[in-house]
């Protein structure tokens, strides 16, 4: 290992970015809202240790925020669009939460008849909730997953356990109330809400609207300090805020992650995105493999063959800002769908300057994932001048691993058949030769390792139940699969969920991914 020192600050940064675009609030967002509860705390007096979890609590809040987020989309349609009507709103004033789900019910039923969207509102309404309280649920367990990943404390565990929870007791997801809600917790939902409703309706309505919520979602003695004070505390808080704002903002002292920490936080960024989806599961960290190994293959240097691995994990953050919709549909993509699509790319380079100078060489490599040596790739349409070995490495194991799996519109083709068809490239000029033939002589190493061993005493039946339902399986589906009832499957399931802590399937799938129980193409219909 080389002297690698990357700020853990810098990995929330990108984390923060990713959940901005996944829930679709403004540019910077939550990075706004961690300035914002810095000054909060330092006028409401929070203890150093409150102040910390605040920081983090900040950037990190809505990291879980991509489980189950199929579900969501099958049941509210365009997820993005949802979560943008529910920025800043009272989730506790039933009224104003039911018109904004009839909106998202309405926009889902668009093409319609008037009397045939009504029935289907009504009947989508009548299932709104039952839908939406599990998948919250898991978006708190999903974060404390990926924040004890990030090396976070238990006490952040608790925070991020919490990221519903309300002043008033009308949160999810135990209804906790007054100081029940940590500190940290009651800071980061005020000062988001403030950010969001400043956007919104600007800094005098904002004032006056939180001040009217005291006692509602937030403490009456923050929601005074914040409606006295708006203006001071949201001065300069403008249209983007700096990394070396951030920075410098963390509370001493900083924390820095060796090149074997990163490695776990970039795996961690990679489960974060590829979870989104039952078949993209396994995806990024699968990609990351073939690329480091290919490239070591070909005797690129150490930090080529780095960063390779790193832009491999994070290659796709940039789909996180086109609805699941999009990715899930089986069929053509209209126009600007596509290029929606097509700019992931970009969204991914401008996460990386996250990282300053650290970021340069994995922007590189993930802006040019998608092009080709002909030309024939996007978004810019560059050529093989513009394509350095690495970036041709990274083109090569995104195609290779992407064809093995499923996605809605074709099935996964097994590793001889995406062998085939990534020689066929390379005929046609589009994927280079060398880097072809290197993931795949690797990718055949690989295939010949010892796979996973039994883990947290689970038994090899239950380890198959995992993968099935971490693959997009329900119990009953899983039942058929093994040939046992779905009542046996369900006792298998809740074994599971015990030994491994969790209480959600979206928490059961992102551990059966980070302890290498699912591999890409093991999806709903090839389970
Ligand atoms: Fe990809
Ligand atoms: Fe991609």
């Amino acid at each position: 290992m080389t002297n690698v020192s990357i700020r853990r600050a810098d990995f929330m940064m990108v984390l923060a970015y990713a959940s901005d675009l996944a829930t679709g609030h403004s540019r910077d967002f939550a990075l706004k809202s961690c300035v914002l509860a810095m000054r909060i705390a330092d006028r409401a007096g929070v203890s150093e240790q409150v102040r910390r979890n605040a920081y983090h609590q900040s950037m990190l809040r809505y990291v879980g925020c991509n489980a189950d987020t199929d579900l969501l989309s099958a049941t509210f349609g365009d997820e993005i669009a949802l979560r943008q009507d529910l920025v800043g709103l009272d989730m506790g004033n039933r009224a104003e939460l039911g018109r904004v789900f009839v909106q998202a019910f309405k926009r889902f039923y668009y093409d319609l008849q008037p009397d045939a969207q009504a029935k289907a509102v009504e009947a989508a309404m009548s299932q709104a909730l039952a839908v939406a309280r599990p998948v919250l649920i898991a978006h708190c367990e999903v974060a404390q997953r990926i924040g004890e990943r990030l090396g976070l404390s238990g006490e952040m565990g608790r925070n991020l356990g919490q990221i519903y929870e309300r002043w008033d007791g009308k949160g999810l997801p135990r209804g906790l109330s007054g100081e029940e809600v940590l500190p940290a917790v009651q800071l980061i939902t005020l000062a988001q809400d403030v950010i969001a409703l400043s956007d919104a309706v600007g800094i005098v309505e904002m004032a006056e609207t939180v001040a009217s919520r005291g006692d509602g979602p937030y403490a009456a003695h923050l929601a005074r300090l914040v409606a006295a004070n708006a203006a001071v505390l949201m001065e300069g808080i403008g249209v983007t805020v700096d990394r070396e704002t951030i920075l410098a903002l963390e509370p001493d002292p900083p924390v820095s992650l060796d090149e074997a920490d990163c490695d776990e936080a970039f795996l961690a960024i990679a489960d974060m995105i590829d979870m989104r989806m039952p078949f993209t599961q396994g995806h990024s960290r699968m990609v990351a493999e073939l690329a480091e190994g290919a490239g070591r293959q070909m005797g690129l240097p150490a930090a080529d063959v780095r960063a390779l691995r790193w832009a491999g994990c994070i290659h796709d953050i940039g789909e996180l800002v086109v609805p699941v919709a999009t990715w899930m549909r089986n069929g053509p993509l209209s126009v600007r769908e596509r290029d929606a699509a097509q700019l992931h790319a970009y969204y991914g380079e401008r996460a990386l300057a996250s990282f300053g100078r650290e970021g340069e060489a994995m922007a590189s490599l993930v802006l040019r994932h998608h092009e080709r040596l002909d030309g024939s790739g996007y978004h810019r349409k560059v050529g093989g001048s513009d394509l350095s070995p690495a970036a041709r490495i990274l083109a090569a194991a995104e195609a290779f691993q992407t064809s093995r799996e499923e996605r809605p519109h074709r099935r996964a083709l097994s590793s001889d058949a995406a062998a085939t068809q990534l020689r066929a490239a390379v005929r046609e000029g589009s994927i280079c030769p060398d880097a072809a033939e290197a993931v795949l002589s690797f990718a055949g190493q690989r295939s010949r390792r010892a796979p996973h061993r039994p883990l947290a005493g689970m038994t090899p039946r239950e380890i198959e139940v995992l993968r099935l339902i971490a693959a997009g399986l329900t119990a009953k589906e899983a039942g058929r699969n093994l040939d046992i009832s779905p009542k046996t499957a369900d006792h298998h399931i809740q074994n599971v969920y015990a030994k491994i802590g969790v209480t959600t399937r979206a928490a059961a799938a992102l551990y059966a991914v980070e302890h290498g129980l699912v591999r890409p193409g093991e999806t709903k219909s090839s389970a």
